[in-house]
């Protein structure tokens, strides 16, 4: 008997013929995102499962889940999972790092330029027939090249975005709970400083941290107020990291000049007033969608699932049950 897992949302069909071959698989292709009395119904007799970041997996989801072994989460930020619970409940919980650090450092940056440079702004007005002569004070913005980076988060991500800043000459200056190794520091051309001080000096301050308790509101009215009038602030890590409303009032008086954001308090039903200001460019959580990158996150899951369920350690196992 082959085990019963569940993929919770539409993926590519050569990871569920993967899957078939070690498990019953029944997957939600429909790709409506599930309730949580949904997942808990569809879960009650699994062994394992496919899970994004949409659903929510916690004690109280476990308890209805006699069967349940291990969740894999197709993300490397693990916020939607309690893996305290998960431990004591005896579940395994694995996430994909090391297969989306470039893509999402690639979108990273297509933020930084698009809200320097005012790219949103400028289609918009070209596209809605505002274009009708050369100006040469049209849509100025600011510079990236030569400018001052500042990277709150110096993991996998945060160090790739690093190394880009090579290429636009940039002084980069980052902040993390410590510093990161001398050789990272070396290739990365990074210069470790407090927030205080990173929020001072860059230009562009990017987030790159997860979503704990500890980094709630991370980036809240005060460390806006720091930040130069002149400055831009970009996250690509998760909704909650900045506080939304203050980030709105920030931009709305010049406290900050613009704002890149892919992701959003309480998403997909983000805040509305960013809709009404120019100075902010807005992606619905795409940092990651390459098509090579998005199947290898769901490839990556999927072989964490199948170890776990064929008795091996999986991959990227996030919480080992015995110590
Ligand atoms: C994912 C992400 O696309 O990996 C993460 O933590 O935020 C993105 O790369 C997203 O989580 C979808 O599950």
């Amino acid at each position: 008997m082959k085990p019963k897992v569940l993929v919770t949302r539409e993926v590519f069909d050569d990871v569920l013929e993967y899957l078939s071959q070690y498990a019953d698989v029944q997957s939600n292709q429909s790709d409506e995102p599930m309730s949580p009395g949904a997942l808990a119904a569809a879960l009650s007799d699994k062994q394992g499962a496919v899970i994004t970041i949409s659903d929510r997996v916690d004690g109280a989801l476990l308890k209805r889940c006699p069967e349940l072994k291990v969740v894999c989460n197709v993300a490397v930020g693990t916020n939607n999972i309690d893996l305290a619970a998960c431990r004591s409940a005896g579940v395994m919980a694995t996430n994909t790092p090391g297969v989306l650090e470039d893509s999402t450092a690639d979108f990273t940056w297509a933020l930084i330029l698009a809200t320097a440079r005012r790219v949103t702004e400028a289609e918009d007005y070209l596209r809605t027939g505002k274009w009708d002569r050369w100006k040469l004070k049209q849509l100025l913005g600011t510079d990236v090249h030569h400018a001052t980076l500042g990277i709150i988060g110096m993991g996998g991500i945060g160090r790739v975005v690093a190394r880009r800043a090579a290429g636009f000459d940039m002084t980069v200056l980052y902040h993390n709970t410590q510093p990161a190794p001398k050789e990272v520091e070396n290739t990365c051309r990074a210069t470790y400083v407090s927030k205080e001080e990173l929020l001072s000096r860059a230009d562009i301050v990017t987030l790159h941290v997860p979503y704990t308790p500890a980094t709630h509101h991370l980036v809240g009215k005060a460390e806006l107020a720091q930040m130069n009038s002149s400055a831009i602030l970009i996250n690509t890590s998760r909704g909650g990291v900045v506080d939304d409303t203050a980030l709105i009032a920030a931009l709305r008086d010049g406290t900050i000049a613009g704002a890149g954001l892919d992701v959003f308090e309480n998403e997909p039903k983000f805040n509305s007033d960013f809709l009404a200001l120019k100075n902010v460019v807005l992606t619905p959580h795409i940092a990651s969608s390459s098509v090579v990158t998005r199947h290898k996150m769901v490839m990556l899951a999927a072989q964490n699932l199948v170890a776990a369920l064929t008795g091996k350690t999986p991959p990227n196992l996030l919480n080992p049950l015995k110590d």
